[in-house]
């Protein structure tokens, strides 16, 4: 039975959304992420009737890999991490169109290679087929690749118009501003800014796309959400697992680059900017990118606005795990932050002097992320805080994930003859009132591409405003070498110093 039909508030929410016939092509394809997230992604979006009626799927990379292994691949990756359980008809369905082409990434005649393919996938379909470009390898060869999409005619050209050719790229976007911009100047270089589809799954997540629905579709919301109603709002993304076996990835990348400068800083952009004039991805987009550029830049000096550390060793889930530095792949002595907070301000009308506070980092109390907008107190003038009156601020919480939802905290009259007061939540949950089998954000993301919708892609130059904040804290902390790099203990919620910096504003964080 379908979702829709055995929950009654799932009804409308089916998608009537088409993509035209497409030849989706995954550089990278032997890789993890294609299989844990691409390929299930790809046979949800068939089992919902939602790929287009000529759709084909192109595995390429350096491994020499037969079409029929690279089918078995593909079904193992669905059966070990799909949502769903298997159904081999829809299966059977995209397997019968889906093929491998082996070849380097900067290896000209490969490319040639892939050009004949999808020409003969052209002709086998009799009409127009749009390439869309999925670069899942590591960053190293995006620019090899991009450049020889170009070279061999594949970025739009080779096919017709330019909007028959899509890339999609994932993350991480540049190490810092300089990267960044020679990255977007590759691409500019082969592609129009409409072709380009840069992920960042969090936007893919049903709870952070209900934040616009949130903030601009309940009247009671939208007159509050400004200085004179909001204290000061806290961003969290924590996650409960360490570096695992991608030590030596991640001490070339570190907290600040994996987390805060793209998914934090969208939690950010979403949380506080404008109400766009449409629901138009560059509407949305425009308005994101105004209020990045309306934070102020960082005092990133001892006792400032950022605060970094690594984990020591503690106690996660019951059980004792190391500290960063005794990490498989960790070098001695390491000045990769497992954790970063930032303290921003910004200098707009609707948001000054209220401030922003994020922070992320691994091996934390519990995977989390949610976004808390804290609230002015009333005049204490009928309540005064005392033994009788426990009050707190309100807040009201987006859960991103686990537990996808809305908490909203509220002072209550605690039940009895006297006048006292208690906090209490109002929660609501998704998965209670929509259902638990809810999309992946990897398939709203191929299918929006597929559609041609950039709404919940970033844009070039939201990636480079971001990269011009963060790119002074990294240099800062370059400088600063290991001075001013605090510890934290395994399963804790960050260090004393990510405490400081809202201590000393006379805020807390909120244990979420
Ligand atoms: N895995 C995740 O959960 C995740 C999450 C978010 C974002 N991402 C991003 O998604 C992209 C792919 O991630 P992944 O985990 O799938 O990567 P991966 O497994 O390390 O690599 C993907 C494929 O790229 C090729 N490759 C690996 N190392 C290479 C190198 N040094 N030079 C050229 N080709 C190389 C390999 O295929 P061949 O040898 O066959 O060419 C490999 O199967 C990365 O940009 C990553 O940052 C991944």
């Amino acid at each position: 039975m379908a979702d829709s039909q055995r929950h009654p508030f799932l009804h409308g929410l089916s998608k009537h959304r088409g993509a035209p016939p497409t030849v989706v092509v995954i550089f990278g394809a032997s890789g993890d992420l294609t299989a844990r997230k691409l390929i299930p992604a790809v046979y949800n979006l068939g089992a919902d009737s939602l790929l287009p009626t000529d759709f084909h799927l192109v595995g390429y990379g350096r491994k020499e890999i037969p079409d029929e292994e690279f089918r078995k691949l593909a079904a193992d990756a669905i059966k070990e991490f799909s949502r769903r359980e298997p159904d081999e008809k829809v299966w059977d369905r995209i397997a019968s169109n889906t093929t491998y082409v082996a070849g380097g990434y900067d290896d000209p005649a490969a490319y040639q290679r892939l050009a004949r393919h999808i020409d003969e996938i052209e002709k086998r379909v009799g009409r127009d087929v749009q390439a869309l470009f999925y670069i899942s390898t590591p960053p190293s060869v995006f620019a090899p690749i991009l450049r020889n999409l170009g070279a061999a005619g594949l970025a739009g050209k080779h096919l017709g118009a330019p909007h028959h050719a899509k890339v999609i790229i994932e993350k991480p976007f540049g190490r810092d501003l300089e990267s960044a911009l020679a990255l977007n100047g590759t691409i500019r270089s082969v592609f129009e800014e409409h072709q380009v589809y840069r992920i960042d799954h969090y936007l893919g997540k049903e709870t952070v796309q209900d934040l616009l629905v949130q903030r601009f579709a309940n009247a009671i919301f939208e007159p509050l959400w400004n200085r004179n109603y909001i204290d000061s709002v806290q961003i969290t993304v924590a996650e409960e697992v360490g570096v695992g076996t991608r030590g030596g990835y991640y001490e070339q990348s570190g907290c600040l680059r994996d987390m805060i400068q793209n998914h934090t800083m969208q939690l950010l952009a979403l949380t506080a900017m404008e109400p766009p004039v449409s629901l138009d991805a560059e509407a949305i987009r425009d308005e994101k990118v105004k209020l990045l550029k309306a934070i102020q830049p960082l005092n990133l000096g001892g006792n400032g606005d950022v605060a970094r550390a690594q984990y020591s060793e503690g106690m996660i889930g019951g059980k004792a795990v190391p500290g960063y530095l005794s990490e498989e792949g960790i070098a001695p002595g390491s000045k990769t932050e497992t954790f970063a907070a930032l303290r921003l301000s910004i200098n707009n009308w609707r948001w000054q002097g209220v401030p922003f506070y994020l922070r992320s980092g691994k091996r934390m109390a519990r995977r989390v992320s949610e976004i808390a907008i804290n609230f002015k107190r009333p005049p204490g003038t009928l309540f005064a805080e005392g033994e009788k009156f426990n009050l707190a601020n309100n807040t009201l919480a987006f859960q991103i994930q686990p537990d996808e939802g809305l908490g909203m905290i509220l002072n209550a009259k605690v039940p009895g003859l006297e006048t006292r007061t208690q906090p209490v939540k109002m929660n609501f949950r998704y998965a209670t009132t929509f259902g638990s089998n809810t999309p992946e954000a990897y398939e709203r993301l191929v299918l929006d591409a597929m559609i041609g919708d950039g709404t919940l892609f970033i844009r070039g130059d939201e990636a480079e405003t971001s990269w011009k904040l963060c790119t002074p804290i990294l240099q800062a902390w370059v400088e600063a070498g290991r001075e001013g790099m605090d510890s934290y203990p395994a399963g804790s919620w960050g260090p004393a110093s990510s405490e400081a910096l809202l201590t000393k504003h006379n805020h807390f964080w909120r244990q979420p």
